[in-house]
């Protein structure tokens, strides 16, 4: 199979096959560890955390270990020489050059993309701000692969903080490609799932509702993505609802209703679910660490035999820069010389990096 990518930046962006080749190889590496033991031996794996992180960074460490690799980075950038000013781009292009595999968390939109654009060795993005969140997306869906045994034909509702949720945004996009699937968009109304994302739904052939009612939509539910609200990134005044799930609702649901969160849990799944068996999180965060060993093995083996895909597609306009803040080519972030990228639909340039759109300048 000739695989389209050299780096994970979006899952969004892999072909059906290609994911279902990562799931397969994630579940028989669950099933026979024994077999991947040595898989890496020799390789180094590099894990440069500039956000807080339980379940990724450890997952992909204890990863990286099971398969006889080792690891170097930090997990907190504040111990590096980005607090002597060093930009990212810089600081991957050092890294990647002690290591075969970059693993990449930042709070800007856009941050694994632009690495990748300057590393010497594959990038995963381990979430990238409000944007992002690839290999959740991939543990999300070996865990819906492995419990409830398809990805298509679904009714799938994502709860609370759908802005900032980076989770979600993958999750829906990835989803989007299965045939059928359909979308039940629970949160508090000025949450709302960027309209980026919805767009994306509406051009495939699964539909999307919103609610602001987790009882109203819970009963048709197959799966239940809950979600905490993303307090780091709200913006000065944003305060918004939060949504409890409780074994109450829980009698509402299907008997085989899945109830996922990328956790951490704050306070939006009472601790009296936990022992409901339609509570999949825990199991979840553990499918992630054999999401993790899959997608190192593969990407380590795609390296020695592939051509760099390129990562940017589209084209720099006169004029137009992205209007998005939090992008990775905000000049306030130091990432000099980034180059500039959109997509262009008539009037409207879509920034390759943090995928927001802007309008052009009327001409
Ligand atoms: N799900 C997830 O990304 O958790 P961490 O922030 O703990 O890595």
């Amino acid at each position: 199979m000739k695989n389209t990518f050299n780096h994970l930046i979006d899952t969004a962006s892999l072909s059906l096959t290609e994911i279902d080749e990562l799931l397969r190889l994630a579940l028989d590496i669950k099933k026979s560890p024994q077999t991947y033991v040595g898989a890496c031996n020799g390789k180094i794996m590099a894990t440069l955390f500039y956000e807080p992180s339980t379940r990724t960074m450890m997952s992909f460490q204890s990863a990286m270990l099971r398969l006889d690799g080792g690891v170097i980075g930090f997990d907190n950038p504040s111990g590096s020489s980005v607090t002597k000013g060093e930009s990212l781009k810089d600081t991957a292009k050092v890294v990647s050059s002690y290591s075969d595999l970059l693993v990449i968390r930042a709070p800007w939109e856009g941050a694994a993309k632009a690495a990748a654009l300057t590393a010497d060795c594959p990038v995963i993005n381990a979430g990238d701000g409000g944007h992002l969140h690839p290999t959740q997306t991939l543990t999300d869906l070996a865990t819906l692969s492995a419990e409830l045994g398809r990805l298509n034909n679904l009714t799938i509702g994502l709860c609370g903080d759908l802005k900032y949720g980076r989770t979600t945004h993958s999750l829906v996009k990835t989803l989007s490609k299965y045939k059928g699937n359909r979308f039940v968009l629970i949160s508090d109304k000025n949450f709302t799932l960027p309209d980026y994302i919805k767009n994306h739904i509406a051009a495939t052939d699964c539909t999307f509702t919103e609610s602001d009612s987790l009882g109203d939509a819970l009963p048709q539910l197959d799966v239940l993505y809950m979600t905490r609200t993303q307090r780091e990134r709200l913006a000065v005044g944003e305060n918004p609802t939060t949504f409890v799930l409780t074994p109450q609702l829980m009698s509402q649901g299907k008997k085989t209703l899945a109830v996922l969160h990328p956790l951490p849990r704050v306070d939006e799944i009472s601790p009296l679910v936990d022992d409901d068996p339609r509570a999949l999180y825990f199991k979840q965060a553990n499918y992630g660490m054999y999401v993790r060993m899959s997608l190192i093995v593969t990407l380590l083996n795609i390296t020695k035999s592939h051509p760099p895909v390129p990562l940017l597609n589209g084209k720099t306009y006169d004029g137009i820069s992205c209007l998005n803040p939090k992008c990775v080519t905000n000049p306030a972030y130091n990432n000099v010389n980034l180059p500039r990228s959109f997509l262009r639909t008539g009037n409207t340039y879509e920034c390759e990096y943090c995928s927001h759109p802007r309008a052009g300048r009327g001409d």
